[in-house]
């Protein structure tokens, strides 16, 4: 049984203080839910106060990206180490954000998820295509050209410590959510890759979450479906009510 993930990514939203508030009024709902693994992810100067609001609960705390250098002369940049240091159980890499607007290539979440693994960090790698490369019927070879060159060369004990997130880029903060039949498709073909290149048990074991215009009203429908593992949530994982109704859904 693959325990389903409800992961709030706030991207450049809350301070360390609205942060630390948000997941005190969401802890007694966090607490009801039944098999859900709680995962939000703030902004890097959020993350400490995050991870002290949630100590003693069930949620976990992500950060939104790492560099692949434990240390080093990269102004700017936060390292693995310094994630788990201060408590992150997390990182997301590959975000269509980060690809689109600052390099991010298949190559670099690569190495990305091998810094995170080394240190302990549970990498939510997403992967995804944008609306022409649908409209051309190339999802298929797009959402393989990322597995294989991003996570392809990594050994099956690595390849089953972390989390996928199937993002179609044109549901992203759009209100355009994928159907359950178009996310659950792109699901099965990420899995049959898995299964191919790790074997059986290790795309069992998988867990697929679906990113893109998530929200209370369509997730629990997306959630029913047997490839669907949970959800990446952006924009309706900002307000807490909205956030417990999906650890509910
Ligand atoms: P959205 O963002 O829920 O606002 O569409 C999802 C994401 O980018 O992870």
């Amino acid at each position: 049984m693959r325990v389903p993930v409800v992961a709030a990514n706030w991207k450049m939203h809350k301070t360390a203080a609205e942060s630390a508030a948000f997941i005190e009024a969401i802890r007694a709902t966090s607490e009801d839910v039944g098999d859900r693994e709680i995962v939000i992810a703030p902004a890097f100067p959020a993350l400490q106060a995050a991870v002290e609001a949630a100590r003693g609960t069930r949620i976990q705390i992500s950060a939104q990206d790492l560099h692949w250098e434990a240390r080093g002369a990269y102004t700017g940049e936060v390292s693995a180490d310094m994630l788990t240091a201060i408590g992150c159980s997390h990182v997301i890499i590959g975000h269509s954000e980060r690809r689109e607007y600052f390099g991010e290539t298949d190559g670099t979440v690569h190495l990305k998820i091998l810094a995170a693994l080394e240190a302990g960090l549970t990498p939510i790698v997403c992967v995804g295509e944008t609306l022409d490369q649908r409209e051309a019927g190339n999802t298929g070879v797009v959402l393989r050209e990322q597995f294989t060159a991003g996570m392809g060369a990594l050994s099956p004990e690595q390849f089953g410590k972390l989390v996928l997130a199937y993002e179609p880029i044109w549901a992203i903060g759009t209100g355009r959510t994928a159907t359950p039949d178009i996310a659950d498709e792109a699901h099965s073909a990420l899995r049959s890759m898995a299964a191919a290149r790790f074997g059986d048990s290790a795309a069992e074991a998988l867990r697929i979450l679906y990113g893109g215009s998530v929200k209370p009203g369509n997730f629990a429908g997306l959630l029913e479906r047997e490839g669907i593992d949970g959800g990446l949530v952006g924009g309706a994982s900002l307000d807490p009510e909205s956030y417990a109704a999906l650890l509910c859904a």
